[in-house]
This record gives structure tokens, sequence and C-alpha cells, in this order.
């Protein structure tokens, strides 16, 4: 079945790139189902406030629980609940195990927040009945979760089966193994001088194979030592070590 994708912001225009290229085309074929709804929508005030000053004091505003509330009852209603995911730097980090995770759900629902955030007790009084994440997408700070939804979903849709025309690509990708993917190159043979790697036009499968898993761990190990520190015991063999 179709993987259902719901999204609640106060910009719904800014979710309009989802509907455009791959994911367009994936929504047109019915592998994506996606719908993305106004918050103000649930507002009930001539002003449509969505937010308020923080108790405790301090700078920029929090999203109310009330108009939250209504909306996510609204949009969560059906017989199984949806995972609900809101994206806030103050999250666990968005990882490809993740994306895996989330392209085997049936349904997701996206809460965007702005300003400082929302109102805690909307998170927790939605924990209570169905799975809740709170997630980043990096270490930085955008102005609200729109861009981080655009990001979060990309990387889920791709992985839906018949979204790309190769599904091997999705099995190739950095991360799938661990390690940072290495170069690639196609014609021509020389290009301002610079030549492609002779091993990658020899024929020789298993030379290429060798050759391209050096590359993965040298530019991880300078890029990502992280990545490799991370690695189970056993996913390097004599020649990785020996790199
Ligand atoms: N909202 C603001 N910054 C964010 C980030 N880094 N990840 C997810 N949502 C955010």
């Amino acid at each position: 079945e179709a993987l259902r994708i719901d999204v609640v912001t106060i910009f719904p225009e800014y979710l309009a790139p989802l509907r455009a290229a791959l994911l367009g085309k994936a929504i047109d074929r019915g592998l994506l189902q996606l719908d993305v709804h106004d918050l103000r929508n649930w507002t009930h005030d001539v002003h449509k406030a969505v937010d308020d000053s923080p108790y405790g004091g301090g700078p920029g505003m929090v999203m109310k629980p009330q108009v939250w509330g209504e909306a996510l009852d609204e949009v969560c209603a059906g017989p199984t609940p949806p995972r609900l995911v809101v994206p806030t730097p103050g999250g666990r980090p968005f990882t490809q195990e993740m994306a895996r995770e989330y392209a085997a759900e049936p349904w997701l629902v996206f809460a965007c927040g702005r300003y400082e955030g929302i109102d805690q007790r909307v998170l927790d009084h939605y924990a209570s009945r169905m799975p809740v994440d709170e997630v980043s997408i990096g270490d930085y700070v955008l102005v609200g979760g729109e861009v981080a939804v655009l990001v979060m979903v990309e990387a889920v849709a791709r992985l839906l089966p018949g979204v790309l025309g190769n599904p091997a690509s999705a099995q190739e990708d950095s991360f799938s193994d661990g390690l940072l993917e290495g170069p690639c190159y196609t014609r021509p043979e020389v290009w301002r001088d610079l030549a492609v790697p002779d091993v990658l036009r020899s024929g020789n499968h298993a030379a290429i194979a060798r050759w391209r898993r050096d590359r993965a761990l040298e530019r991880t190990f300078h890029r990502r030592p992280d990545l490799l520190a991370a690695l189970p015991e056993d996913a390097l063999d004599r020649h990785d070590r020996a790199m």
C-alpha cells in the first residue's frame, strides 16, 4: 500500500517542492499519498493566532497547545494512529536507518513548529496515543521544521518500492554499508587533462569492486572517522584493515 504522509504547517506553500520531480511522479503514480494542512485552519480567533509568549520569560514565541491539539486530533484520526514526527533542532538525529524505518510505516504525520517550538504538552499528550519522534536533521538551526520535512520526506520516499527507476541505487548508497561512497566517473575518458582511473575501464569486476571499496574506506577515514569507529567488529576484512 502507498505510504500516507500528512504535514501540518503554517506555511503550506513551503512544502510545494514535494510535488515536483521524482516525488511528484511518485504521488501521481499513487506510490505516495501526500496531504499538506494549514495549521491556521484550526484557529478560532480573528487574528488566527498560533503562538504566545513563553512561560518563564525569554525571547521568541511558543506555539499554542490548543490549536495543535485540534489540528492533530483531526489529522491523526483513524482506526490505527500514525507515527507523529516533530522536526526540532533539539530532537534525535535523523539517519538513513530512520529513513528506512519510516519508509516501512503505513502513515506518517509531520508537525512543523516555528518560533521557539511547540508547547511540550502537545508532544507529551500525543506520545500516550501514538509513537512520537522529535527529530533533528543536523546540528544547525533552521527557522522552522518545514525544510527539515522536505529533507526527511525525500529521504523516505526514494526508498519506497517503485520510486527509484533502479532499486540498486538505494542499495548502494553512502551509509547502506556504513561507509561513504567513493568518487564516480563518466565519459569522456580524459577531461581537461584529467583521466578516468584505468581500473574502471579494465573490465575486471573484482578489481573494480576492490578499488571502489578502497576509495570508500579512504574517504570515510578522512571525512567521517566517526562512521569508521561505529562499524561493527566484522565489517572490515583483512584487506580493508591493510588500507
Ligand atoms: N527546526 C529548526 N532547526 C531544525 C533542525 N536542525 N532539524 C529539524 N528541525 C529543525
